[in-house]
């Protein structure tokens, strides 16, 4: 089958690199891609919101499944587009996207289904916002309903934070339409984890467990990023966890959006609180993780092209999904000043050398053309990968590759997976 992934970061190319590995996928293509992708097959350029264009794509050159990579043409309605015109979409409604598109929509659905998530209340008001904080006092979290980008909920220590807070999301819209109300909950502590899993109606099929590492700095210093570096598996978490989340979250998650009118297909990343008191829910998406996806899918086996095709149309409960026993260790390299103001345009050295160690992967983020040269274009740049036995081989060699690396003012974190082997 003919396979486009849509999108073009560090996610897309390792949905790429497994999907062409798929005896099922005989032609794959991407749009927009990057270069690593292009590696693969056809890169279209192009918006990922020009919908109408994917639709003219789809229908020129037959192709048979899409995979949509990232949260906002999901929120916005790709897939109900596509599917109203007959294609196959890995990918959820823009109804059930909501579950990541509004914060408001997840937290109502989890309270009424009874799943454990921190109590909460929702305002479109300001005013009343503020009211309601002076009762409940801080520490307090602020989230934006919409999409931010990944940085619409605030963490407030004090009640100042907390007023400014809403001020920046509410009165002067730093995120836009995404601040039109916003959800007040309850501070949480303790270890976090996602748990992502093929989602087709009630159908849950969970995948290998996956650990990111958020902060820019080794010991989990410095500011919050998308996401430095992620392992799989997750040995420290026992699978008695996993179990339970699986059983008494994902799959109550999954049918409460059935009975909602809303039926999910795609994969559904929740991310999960351990706290004392017992698990609870802190969100969910809508997509793979990233740079989880990186260590999720080279541990997947068998035909994941007819997987997800399977998924996509109705049909998950006929498959099976085994995943290796192998670790997988993903570093991102990310420009100079990240996430912060950072500088473009530098000439990637040790690509192609880094690639030629066995078991290793370098998928590509925010890199462009120029010419011969691959060159950076963003702030996560790379995500160098790694497969092995154990999880401490696996980081060696994920380092050994990165360290063929390099381009002025290259950042990454040297303790990935660390917590892992030492715990
Ligand atoms: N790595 C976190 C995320 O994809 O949201």
């Amino acid at each position: 089958m003919h396979v486009t992934v849509i999108g073009g970061g560090g996610r897309e190319h390792a949905l790429a690199w497994r999907l062409e590995r798929s005896p099922s996928v005989h032609r794959l293509s991407a749009w927009p891609g990057n270069p690593g992708i292009a590696a693969l097959g056809a890169c279209v350029p192009g918006r990922v919101d020009d919908q109408a264009g994917i639709l003219d794509w789809c229908r020129r050159e037959a192709v048979d499944l899409v995979v949509v990579g990232p949260e906002a043409p999901l929120v916005d309605g790709l897939a109900d587009r596509l599917r109203d015109a007959g294609c196959a979409v890995f990918g959820p409604s823009a109804a059930a996207a909501q579950i990541e598109g509004s914060k408001v929509f997840c937290k109502e659905l989890l309270r009424d289904a009874g799943i454990p998530t921190a109590a909460f209340e929702v305002f479109a008001d300001p005013a009343a916002a503020d009211a309601y904080l002076r009762q409940v006092g801080a520490p307090i979290v602020v989230k934006a309903d919409g999409l931010c980008a990944g940085k619409g909920a605030i963490l407030c220590a004090t009640l100042d934070e907390a007023h400014a807070a809403v001020d920046q999301v509410m009165r002067q819209r730093v995120f836009g339409a995404a601040g039109e109300r916003v959800v007040i909950e309850a501070m949480m502590s303790g270890p976090e984890l996602s748990v992502m899993a093929l989602v087709d109606g009630e159908q849950v099929v969970p995948l290998p467990v996956a650990q990111d590492h958020k902060r820019a700095l080794d010991g989990d210093r410095g500011l919050n990023t998308g996401g430095m570096g992620a392992y799989s598996p997750v040995p420290q978490v026992d699978p008695s966890v996993i179990q339970q989340i699986v059983e008494e979250f994902l799959k109550p998650t999954a049918r409460a959006l059935v009975a909602a009118g809303c039926p999910y297909q795609g994969v559904l990343y929740g991310g999960y609180m351990l706290t004392p008191d017992g698990i609870s829910t802190l969100e969910y998406n809508c997509r793979f993780g990233d740079p989880e996806a990186q260590v999720i899918l080279p541990r997947v086996e068998g035909d994941f092209g007819e997987i997800l095709l399977a998924c996509a149309t109705g049909r998950l409960a006929e498959v099976q999904l085994t995943c290796s026993d192998r670790a997988a260790v993903c570093v991102v390299l990310a420009a100079g000043g990240y996430p912060a103001e950072y500088a473009t345009g530098f000439p990637i050295d040790g690509l192609s050398d880094a690639a030629l160690l066995e078991d290793v992967m370098v998928f590509q983020a925010g890199t462009r053309r120029e010419g011969a040269a691959t060159v950076t274009a963003g702030g996560r740049v790379l995500g160098v990968t790694a497969l092995g036995q154990d999880l401490p081989a696996t980081i060696q060699r994920a380092y050994q590759a990165v360290a063929r690396i390099a381009w002025p003012g290259v950042q990454f974190r040297r303790d990935i997976a660390s917590q892992a082997v030492s715990s």
